[in-house]
C-alpha cells in the first residue's frame, strides 16, 4: 500500500468511502474493509452514519493505531461557537478518542475564512484530531487557508477522476506539501468506465475499468482515492490496484480526458471553481 506522508500524516493511498452507507450495512462494509486491508476510512458528519462507521471498526477488532480515519465538519457549523460542538459529536459518535484527521467538509463564504481555519486548529489543540485539513477547496481558497493556519493543513480532499482535471488545486497541493484525496475516484461508477481509452488499458493490463482509473490516480504524486461500495467482492478489486503499472503514454492519455471537465458534486453552496 502507497503512504502518502504530508506534514507528519501518514495516509494510506487507498481509503474507503462509506457516503449513503447506513445501518447494519454500513457497520458490515466497515468491518469487512478493513478485514480485506483497507486502512483508512472516510466519513462525515453529514453522511449520518459515523457511530455505524465506528462499530464497524471496532467488529474489524483492529489495533486503533493501524487505522487512519477522516470525518469532517459540515460547512454550515463553520462558525466559531458552532464548529468544536460539531468536532466533539463527530468523536463521540466515532466513539474513538481522536480521529486523525478532520477536515472542512465545504467552504463557506459567508463565514470568514480566519474563523473557521482558527476553529479547526482549535479543535487539533483540543486533541480531538491528529491532523487538520479541508476539502472542496479551490487553489485561491488553499492558498488563503494555509497562510492563515497555525497547523499545516495535510490534505485538500476534491472531486477527482479521469473527466474532471484537478490541475490548478493539484499544483497547489504540492505547493504546500499537501496531499490530494480524490472523492468520486471512479465517477460514481458512471461513463467514465466505459471509455474507450479506460476499457481498452483494462483489456491490456487484465483488470477492471475502475482499478485502471483507480491506479491513474495513486500513480500521481501526493493523490490517494476514496472510493466506496456497497458491494464485498468490489473492496478487494478497489484496493488491489498498487502493483497495476500503467505506461506514461497510458497515464498521458487517461489525463489527456480530464479536460472535459464533467464535475459530478456541484452544489449550490459550492465555491467558484479553478477552471482548468
Ligand atoms: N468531500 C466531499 O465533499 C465528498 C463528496 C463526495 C464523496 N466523498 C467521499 O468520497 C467517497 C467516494 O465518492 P462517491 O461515493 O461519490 O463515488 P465513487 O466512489 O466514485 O463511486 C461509487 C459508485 O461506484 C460504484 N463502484 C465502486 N467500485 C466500483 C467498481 N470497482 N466497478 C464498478 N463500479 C464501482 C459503486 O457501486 P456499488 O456500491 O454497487 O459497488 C457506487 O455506485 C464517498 O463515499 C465519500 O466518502 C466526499
Amino acid at each position: 500500500m502507497k503512504i502518502i506522508e504530508a506534514h507528519g500524516a501518514h495516509i494510506p493511498a487507498i481509503g474507503f468511502g462509506t457516503y449513503t452507507l447506513e445501518g447494519g450495512a454500513c457497520v458490515e462494509m466497515v468491518a469487512e474493509a478493513i478485514r480485506t486491508g483497507y486502512r483508512h476510512i472516510d466519513t462525515a458528519r453529514m453522511y449520518g452514519n459515523e457511530r455505524e462507521v465506528g462499530e464497524g471498526i471496532r467488529q474489524a477488532g483492529i489495533d486503533r493505531d493501524e487505522l487512519f480515519v477522516t470525518t469532517k465538519v459540515w460547512w454550515t457549523e463553520l462558525s466559531e461557537d458552532k464548529f468544536l460542538p460539531s468536532a466533539e459529536r463527530a468523536v463521540e459518535a466515532l466513539g474513538i478518542n481522536a480521529v486523525d484527521l478532520l477536515l472542512i467538509h465545504w467552504p463557506n463564504g459567508s463565514i470568514p475564512l480566519e474563523e473557521s481555519i482558527d476553529a479547526l486548529n482549535a479543535v487539533a489543540d483540543r486533541g480531538l484530531t491528529r491532523h487538520i485539513g479541508v476539502a472542496n477547496f479551490t487553489s485561491a481558497l488553499l492558498d488563503e487557508a494555509c497562510a492563515m493556519s497555525s497547523r499545516p493543513l495535510v490534505c485538500n480532499q476534491v472531486e477527482y477522476h479521469p473527466f474532471l482535471s484537478q490541475e490548478a488545486v493539484l499544483s497547489a497541493c504540492r505547493r504546500h506539501d499537501m496531499a490530494l484525496i480524490a472523492y468520486s475516484p471512479v465517477g460514481q461508477g458512471g461513463a467514465v468506465l466505459d471509455h474507450p481509452v479506460i476499457r481498452e488499458a483494462a483489456e491490456r493490463h487484465g483488470r477492471t475499468p475502475a482499478q485502471i482509473v483507480l491506479a491513474w490516480e495513486v500513480a500521481q504524486e501526493g493523490v490517494g482515492a476514496i472510493p466506496r461500495t456497497k458491494n464485498k467482492e468490489r473492496l478487494a478489486e478497489n484496493l488491489d490496484v498498487f502493483d497495476l503499472a500503467l505506461s506514461d503514454e497510458e497515464m498521458r492519455a487517461i489525463t489527456e480526458l480530464t479536460h472535459r471537465r464533467q464535475r459530478l458534486v456541484d452544489p449550490s453552496f459550492a465555491p467558484n471553481w479553478d477552471r482548468n
